[in-house]
């Protein structure tokens, strides 16, 4: 059996292809597969809190310490990096935001960031923790940022490519939706070649389980 943990973070709602390609992509999955089950995280209708004061509290400071505000962020902390562990496949559907990833995002990362849980720092510098996983991020974008001018300006898939693998998570694929905001007919392109990857992707994740 598969699971699946899917992250989205657009702010749009049921406007967000990032989000539209992701289930393209869980659906064929669960086709393929249809055992395979899904966690949900979405992180525009249920954001998490701003990394804060409390928060460091809670993951530094000892659990006698902890206020009651303290000991629910920590829980809510081990239960994202739970979410995390127990996946054999994340999907992560993310709006290119001002250049970047969304702030709920941001929070995402900074709450599965757990020194000792999803990596250590040993003598050799850091090590991710968070191994085996097969992850797909799907990124939607108003511009074109694949190869060109604005190509440099991509602060969103660097970063959640290396962050992932900061993790320990290598096994990356990234589908673009790009050229959201050029007009319908380069929105309708960027996202029919992202669905043609995303059903490939799907596929070759459901082989690779059965195999
Ligand atoms: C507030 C806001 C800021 C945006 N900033 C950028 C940006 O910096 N660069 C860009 O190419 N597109 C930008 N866009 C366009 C979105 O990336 C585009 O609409 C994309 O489809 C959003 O992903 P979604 O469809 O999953 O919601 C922005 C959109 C909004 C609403």
């Amino acid at each position: 059996m598969t699971n699946i943990l899917f992250v989205s973070s657009s702010p749009r709602g049921a406007a967000s292809q990032s989000s539209k390609v992701a289930e393209l992509l869980i659906a064929g999955i669960q086709a393929e597969d249809p055992t395979a089950t899904v966690t949900k995280r979405d992180l525009a209708a249920d954001p998490l809190p701003h990394l804060d004061g409390n928060f460091l509290g809670a993951v530094f400071g000892p659990a006698e310490t902890h206020t009651p505000e303290q000991a629910r962020l920590l829980a809510l902390s081990d239960q994202l990096v739970d979410e995390v562990l127990a996946a054999d496949v994340i999907v992560i559907a993310s709006a290119m935001i001002n250049f970047t990833v969304t702030s709920t995002l941001k929070s995402w990362f900074d709450f599965i960031a757990r020194g000792g849980r999803t990596f250590r720092y040993g003598e050799n510098g850091p090590e991710g923790l968070v191994k085996g996983k097969r992850v797909v991020v799907v990124e939607a974008k108003g511009g074109i940022y694949s190869d060109g001018p604005m190509k440099i300006h991509d602060y969103q898939q660097p970063w959640i490519r290396f962050m992932l693998g900061f993790l320990g998570m290598t096994d990356v694929e990234i589908i673009h939706v790009e050229g959201q905001a050029l007009g319908p007919d380069r929105a309708a392109q960027g996202v029919t070649e992202a669905g043609t990857r995303a059903e490939a992707a799907a596929r070759a994740i459901a082989g690779r389980v059965a195999a």
